[in-house]
């Protein structure tokens, strides 16, 4: 979603800014913007659309900008009026000397707005954060302290915000605060930057502080100093972040959801490293910090995310339950949030989130918290808001993830949810995964050949990349692969795909069946193989042009497909996390042919923090 990047030191802030928000474009946004102070002046500059419309903007007065040495920047994606230039951020007050970048939502706006517009305060947007920018000059005009005049505006907001402020009067100081959005300050020598998340400023520090919730950070080129919000003066936590900025490059790839593919086996190898040492040895989760005879207690699981990391843990309800014996709910967070959860000390609540903030699942795990649950949260961001919530983490390691399209995260949770229920059953003393285990140490290579071979799925991507519509089939622990398949086809290429499980189809869905439908049924040997079989010759009955994806052998398969996706043969149980891989290609090629913009799809944001 949005996304902020501040800088003060003695280079020219324009260049960081701009370089910041480059780095943060794979979130998603709609608009940009910077605000400097050239010659004791705050300029603003703005523009909708692509990151590339401002740069024009700023380059055609490039050496007048450059003169700035503190500058606040931002992209955003619309939630309070439309994506305009007018409603891009930097925002100001009336008399134009407050900048101010803001992510999150302020949900008092209005009533704030309101008061400020009786105050004689003019707007200019249709943003709620424009109120904060009122609100800071009021304090200001009041305490003639930016600080200050932050900390009491910061009172009056009801909402989540991570907000940087400049004020024309306070040369050489920068402001930063959050509640309930992520904010860092990156640390250099008498330079400082302030970033909402890491890759707009990994390039240039390591070194870092993360502000928590209510803290305020004042920057100057060779000082900081941080309050809470009642003024104490708080001990600064400085670390060293653990990302390269390697990460965020697409190393020869086309576009860094091919490269992020492309990377699933190694994210295996990864996530088993350290975990799953021996075949014969029990998994070890070093951050599952649960007490084993808890465990053994637990009477419920309830696991709540968004999106594709819904889908990892719909296949985490599916294991959880076949090894362990206890009941697995699931519910995306957005729903689970609003209705009566029962909960106590024996449910175990799982939250998952590549990016560990989306706002829903934060807001369920602090809900189930409060219920006295335990809360483990499955993640790639250790560092995120979510992971602070945590009681027990499994960090899934998957490396940074640029496209907005999850892949490798997901294929990084899938593993993790294998390793959890067999660490988890495993305390519970049932002890026969040595198969499983050796099927997961082979899986790597698995993925590898399926990646050897994807001119194939390329050529399958080109002769389907006209239809309108596309239905995804499976059944059992494949059903999660056929919604996840479906979700990366309708996101990148905006074809409408659904995943069913297959024996639905004929309760409803097989009335949209005729030759210009495709059909991919998800073929995996088992003991729901012939069932799909017999659901994909429904289908194909009633015209639909049938695709399979197998690691079947068979070749009757040939008379009733008119085309097979192949892949290594593989433990139905694991097959989740092979199958996958082919759908992700088979996504990816058809955007890819439909010139679509892969990594930053339209109307998508990276990590969706409002609620
Ligand atoms: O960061 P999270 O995993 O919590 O995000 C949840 C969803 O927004 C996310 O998985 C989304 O569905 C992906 N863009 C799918 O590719």
């Amino acid at each position: 979603m949005c996304g902020i990047v501040g800088y003060i030191g003695a280079q020219p802030a324009v260049d960081i800014l701009l370089d910041g928000l480059t780095n943060l474009e794979y979130r998603g946004y709609d608009s940009a913007g910077i605000a400097v102070n050239v010659d004791g002046q705050v300029e603003l500059y703005k523009a909708e659309g692509k990151l590339q419309n401002l740069k024009d903007i700023v380059n055609a007065k490039k050496s007048h900008i450059e003169k700035s040495t503190i500058g606040i920047g931002h992209i955003r994606w619309a939630t309070h009026g439309a994506p305009t230039t007018a409603n891009a951020h930097p925002h100001s007050c009336n008399c134009g000397r407050v900048a101010i970048v803001h992510n999150g939502i302020i949900e008092n706006y209005k009533e704030l707005r309101e008061k400020l517009e009786k105050q004689g305060c003019t707007f200019r947007s249709q943003t709620d954060t424009e109120t904060v920018a009122h609100l800071v000059a009021t304090k200001f005009a009041q305490t003639n302290d930016l600080t200050e005049a932050v900390r009491l505006a910061t009172k009056e907001l009801e909402g989540a915000y991570a907000l940087c402020v400049i004020h024309q009067d306070v040369k050489n100081t920068l402001v930063a605060t959050r509640r309930n959005a992520p904010l860092l300050v990156g640390i250099g020598e008498g330079e400082y930057y302030v970033a909402s998340d890491v890759p707009a400023i990994i390039s240039y520090t390591k070194k870092a502080m993360y502000l928590d919730d209510n803290q305020i950070v004042t920057l100057t080129p060779d000082s900081m100093k941080l309050i809470d919000s009642e003024n104490n003066v708080l001990s600064q936590k400085i670390e060293t972040l653990p990302w390269e900025p390697v990460a965020l490059s697409k190393m020869g790839y086309k576009h860094f959801m091919l490269k992020e593919i492309h990377e699933q086996p190694d994210v295996v190898r990864n996530v088993l490293s350290g975990k799953l040492k021996a075949i014969d040895e029990p998994i070890k989760l070093n951050e599952v910090t649960l007490d084993k005879d808890k465990l053994k207690d637990l009477n419920r699981i309830q696991i709540v995310a968004c999106g594709t990391s819904l889908h990892a843990a719909m296949i985490g309800k599916y294991i959880i339950e076949d090894f362990c014996g206890i009941a697995v709910d699931v519910e995306p967070s957005s729903e689970y949030i609003y209705r009566k959860t029962i909960t106590d000390k024996n449910t175990l609540v799982i939250g998952v989130s590549q990016s560990g903030e989306t706002a829903d699942t934060i807001t369920a795990v602090r809900q189930a918290k409060k219920q006295g649950s335990h809360i483990l949260i499955v993640t790639n961001r250790p560092d995120s808001t979510m992971a602070r919530e945590a009681d027990s983490l499994v960090p899934v390691n998957a490396g940074i993830e640029v496209s907005v399209a999850a892949t490798k995260s997901y294929m990084a949770q899938v593993i993790s949810f294998y390793l959890l229920a067999i660490y988890m059953a495993e305390v519970k003393g049932v002890n026969n995964f040595t198969e499983l285990k050796h099927e997961l140490v082979v899986l790597p290579q698995k993925i590898e050949k399926v990646l050897a071979h994807k001119e194939d799925i390329q050529t399958c991507a080109k002769k389907f990349s006209s239809a309108k519509d596309f239905i995804f089939i499976a059944r059992g622990i494949n059903f999660p692969t056929a919604l996840e398949g479906a979700l990366k086809l309708k996101e990148i290429s905006y074809i409408n795909a659904t995943g069913y499980t297959a024996g639905e189809l004929k309760h409803g869905p097989i009335a949209m069946l005729d030759e210009s439908m495709p059909v991919l049924s998800i073929l995996m040997s088992g003991k729901v193989y012939d069932k799909i079989l017999s659901n994909s010759e429904e289908a194909k009955a009633r015209n639909a042009r049938m695709i399979a994806l197998t690691d079947s052998t068979d070749e009757k398969l040939n008379d009733l497909f008119e085309s097979i996706i192949r892949v290594p043969e593989i433990d139905e149980l694991l097959s989740p996390a092979l199958a996958i891989v082919p759908l992700q290609l088979l996504a990816y090629y058809i955007a890819e042919f439909l010139g679509k913009d892969v990594d930053q799809p339209r109307n998508l944001a990276k990590s969706v923090t409002v609620e």
